[in-house]
């Protein structure tokens, strides 16, 4: 063989192992519905190491040596130790990793059977909170943010047989994190959701966002994007609607076409009409389950399908208390879900951060609104640049995942920030990035800022930040961090009139099961957080431009804020159901208000 065809053979078999980065594959940070793909969990038992003073990096653990000679020893091993399952937090496996931050080594192996003419992609649910994942020795991806996904692709990296997978995660807070230094929710860090191996042909469908086109439900819009630019065949199925549109994409593998439908019925609240759809590529196809709907506010009110709706909502952390562990199942998602549609909600504000999917999907079956938001809670550095930049992926991420989820309605972009003329610019980029990806739902954030106004002997709110919204939300806590000023019945709110207001939390804490004075705060008691329960719905009344409420929060959950030795012991306790799954006093009342309203709007 001559010298140029072995130059030739080699270049070829370099460029076949050479890392065929999925970051080719269109703009996307990974593909759309995994759920609907070939893939198989890497979920189970791995093997795990401890690394509290970050050594393993140094000790290049990832490439999992053992001794080969009799000189030859290793201060590590990822075999005979501590072994975590994935999916889950590692805090609530095992005591000593109650309060761990730090990094944690994760691995194991995996048998693979990569084919010609396929792809291969690792995609992660979540990793809490920063991880950089290694196969076979190699680094091949990192990751920052413990709510969203990432994909990296295997292609010409996998082995036939066994793989050697390992991940390197760190929870530890840092200022310039989102969440940041402190928040009121437990650092729950590990692999935290599912991991998956997807297998796809070489060209195949990365991308699509099948919506309404407007508020018109007769017309489908369907956007969509090959993973290589190359025009192409596309075709989508809707059989119920007896849609089969097939286009041709353009030279950049991307198409965006409406689709005229009859008798289509929508996705509302209580009513959650889903159809199969299928976008297919050639040897690719992709399945999902899509409701059309569209949203729109009017005044102060927000419509859904064009009816006043108003928003009877309630949060949860993704906690499942009795386990002290952060959810992650299909299971999980069952059992907070069956406790929120019990209270009556049509609507759930997923707290802090972007759910799992398989929360978010069941919700879309209950027939549930969902509000969901980045973790731009609190004492977010705005000034840092970087920082800003972690916030647009994420929520790129989160919007990117969900997009095609219709119970999903309205995208949170802050927490209780402070007026400033950098959060102003931080949280404009943020909504002009969702506007940019997304015009089809409301935008909103959650205030602390709302005031009693000794003149006015009004209730009122200066940030005219609210102006970018098309809801706003205030977390107002009567009665327990702020003493009445005036009765209930006599509170006169002007805050955003001229906007949809949601009361996003409000509540207060009672330890389970103890009882004391109704008039009393430090009682703890299940008998004054129904009293604080009554007296909000009581002042609800009264807000003209209430939208809608949400309650802090449906249970109880974990947060190293909650010192008292008695009443809390690291939880905290304005759940309306308790950590061991039993309904306060207050749940009643809430269940009871709900009820009033869902039949005053019919
Ligand atoms: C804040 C914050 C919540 C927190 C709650 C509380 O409003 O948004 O995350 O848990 O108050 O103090 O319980």
């Amino acid at each position: 063989m001559n010298y140029r065809a072995v130059c030739f053979l080699a270049a070829a078999l370099l460029m076949a192992a050479a890392p065929v980065s999925s970051a080719e594959d269109a703009g996307t940070p990974f593909m759309t519905n995994v759920y609907g793909r070939d893939y198989q969990f890497l979920n189970g038992k791995w093997n795990a190491i401890v690394d509290l003073y970050d050594q393993g990096e140094k000790m290049k653990v990832y490439e999992n040596r053992t001794p080969q000679t009799g000189e030859e020893f290793y201060e590590y091993s990822f075999e005979g130790g501590l072994r975590l399952n994935v999916p889950g937090d590692w805090n609530s496996q095992t005591p000593e990793l109650k309060y761990y931050e730090g990094t944690v080594w994760y691995a194991r192996h995996f048998d693979a059977d990569p084919q010609p003419g396929q792809r291969q992609f690792l995609y992660f649910g979540a990793v809490s909170y920063r991880c950089k994942v290694y196969l076979n020795g190699e680094q091949i991806t990192e990751h920052e943010g413990g709510f969203t996904p990432f994909e990296v692709e295997l292609t010409g990296k996998l082995r036939s047989g066994d793989n050697f997978l390992v991940v390197q995660v760190n929870n530890r807070r840092t200022q310039d994190a989102i969440p940041a230094l402190a928040y009121d929710w437990w650092n729950y860090g590990g692999i935290t959701r599912d991991v998956m191996l997807v297998t796809t042909p070489e060209q195949y469908v990365r991308d699509y966002f099948v919506r309404l086109d407007g508020n018109d439900a007769g017309s489908v819009k369907v956007s969509l994007e090959l993973a290589r630019p190359q025009a192409a065949d596309v075709t989508v199925d809707i059989p119920e609607l007896k849609v089969s549109k097939t286009v041709r994409t353009d030279e950049d593998g991307r198409a965006e076409f409406g689709v005229k439908v009859k008798g289509l019925e929508l996705w509302e609240p209580g009513k959650a009409k889903l159809y199969d759809v299928t976008v297919s590529c050639g040897d690719d196809s992709v399945s999902d389950r899509i409701g059309f709907r569209y949203l729109e506010t009017e005044g102060t009110g927000i419509l859904v399908n064009g009816k006043r709706t108003f928003m009877r909502s309630i949060s949860f952390h993704e906690e499942i208390p009795q386990r002290k562990g952060r959810a992650f199942s299909q299971a999980d998602a069952q059992m907070l879900l069956s406790e929120a549609e019990a209270l009556g909600v049509n609507m759930i504000r997923l707290a802090h951060y972007p759910q799992n999917e398989y929360i978010v999907r069941l919700a879309e079956q209950m027939g549930i609104i969902l509000w969901q938001e980045i973790p731009i809670w609190q004492g977010i550095d705005f000034e840092d640049k970087g920082t800003e930049s972690k916030a647009l992926g994420m929520l790129e991420e989160m919007i990117f995942r969900d997009r095609n989820r219709c119970a999903v309605c309205f995208w949170g972009v802050a927490n209780e920030t402070k007026p400033s003329d950098a959060r102003n610019a931080f949280l404009l980029s943020l909504l002009e990035k969702g506007r940019s990806m997304d015009d089809t739902r409301l935008y909103v954030a959650a205030f602390d800022l709302v005031y009693f106004n000794e003149e006015t002997r009004h209730f009122e709110m200066d940030d005219p930040f609210t102006e970018n919204l098309d809801v706003v939300a205030v977390n107002k806590y009567m009665g327990w961090y702020h003493p009445w000023p005036v009765p209930p019945s006599e509170a006169v709110w002007d805050v955003v009139p001229d906007k949809p207001l949601i009361i996003s939390e409000f509540g207060g804490e009672a330890l389970y099961g103890q009882h004391g004075d109704r008039n009393m705060a430090s009682s703890w008691s299940e008998e004054y957080q129904a009293r604080l329960y009554e007296d909000n719905i009581e002042m609800f009344r009264h807000i003209p431009n209430l939208a809608g409420v949400s309650p802090w929060i449906l249970f109880d959950f974990r947060s190293p804020y909650r010192f008292h030795p008695t009443n809390q012991e690291d939880w905290n306790r304005k759940g309306l159901v308790s950590d061991q799954g039993y309904r306060k006093a207050a749940w009643y009342i809430m269940r009871d208000y709900y009820e009033e309203i869902k039949n005053s709007d019919k």
